[in-house]
């Protein structure tokens, strides 16, 4: 059974065509990225799934539930972390969990147990009892994280989570999100950052302006343009090329290095891909 699975799923804004009938399905334990460009539809796809606005059509399950006609147990299979920071800056770390945890239903024994595994998985055990304004935006990143794994979701819903920190934070972050993920949790990740989705996820989508352009592992979408690409500057500008091999690659650049004036042979990445399928960057 799919672990979630979304049919033709539209949303409009009054005029804005915010998603234009979008369908996926992620397998258990899968990491799933949804890859594009701002008001591509990512947070409104999330916000759907998580019950925070309602679809204008399509259908959604998590686990065979209907996430529209049981908005409760689909709830209870969810963990959401938004792209805004939500937290209470004024309550200390553990107050935030337990707010969070007492929403869901749990007692304050399990809320105290699960919490402090939790915090020790993140490395925040020691912040427990310090307001969350004390943190560095690393550590709320990763409370807000935790937070949501409170109640145990099968299926973590995570919106742009590295969004504006530094790179060495970003790659922490990348760490406990793969840790979770191997821990059996089944993850929707959205990012425009390319690198990102090319670490961590299974498979990738490319969303822009409310349609799916294509999806597939990020290996696979590569290997759709090519192993090497030449990129050739010149007075108009850049232009590339995809070879399927390096010898391919050099046997071009080598019939135009006089003409250009910049060659570089390098490797295909999933920012190719999306270039290419999309006809744009992110
Ligand atoms: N509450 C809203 N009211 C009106 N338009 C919205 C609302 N939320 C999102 N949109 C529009 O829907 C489109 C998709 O937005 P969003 O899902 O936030 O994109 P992303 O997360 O990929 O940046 C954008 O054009 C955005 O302006
Ligand atoms: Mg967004």
């Amino acid at each position: 059974m799919d672990a979630v699975r979304v049919e033709n799923l539209v949303k409009r804004y009054g005029k804005i065509e915010a998603l234009r009938g979008i369908n996926f399905r992620i397998t258990p334990g899968e990491l799933f990225a949804l890859l594009g460009p701002n008001g591509a539809g990512k947070t409104t796809t999330i916000r759907i799934l998580c019950g925070l606005t309602r679809p204008t059509a399509g259908k959604a399950y998590f686990y065979g539930v209907d996430v529209f006609q049981r908005p409760v147990a689909a709830k209870k299979m969810a963990g959401l972390v938004p792209q805004t920071i939500n937290l209470d800056l004024e309550l200390t770390v553990f107050e935030n969990l337990l707010i969070h945890g007492l929403l869901f239903g749990l007692s304050k024994n399990e809320i105290s147990q699960q919490g402090r595994q939790l915090l020790r998985f993140a490395e925040l055990l020691e912040r427990k009892n310090h307001k969350v304004r004390t943190l560095s935006g690393g550590m709320r990143r990763r409370l807000l994280i935790i937070r949501a794994l409170l109640h145990r979701p099968r299926i973590l819903f995570l919106d742009e989570p590295t969004v504006g920190l530094d790179p060495h934070i970003r790659r922490r972050l990348w760490g406990l999100i793969k840790r979770i993920q191997q821990q059996g949790t089944t993850i929707l990740l959205t990012t425009h950052y390319i690198e990102e989705a090319e670490f961590l996820a299974d498979r990738v989508a490319f969303l822009d302006e409310g349609r799916f352009i294509t999806e597939d592992t990020p290996q696979a979408l590569i290997a759709r343009l090519g192993e090497f690409a030449v990129d050739v500057v010149r007075e108009k500008g850049l232009e590339t090329k995809y070879f399927p091999n390096r010898e391919e690659a050099e046997k071009f650049a080598l019939t135009l290095a006089e003409k250009a004036e910049t060659v570089t042979i390098r490797r295909v990445n999933l920012e190719d891909a999306f270039v290419y399928f999309t006809g744009r960057k992110v």
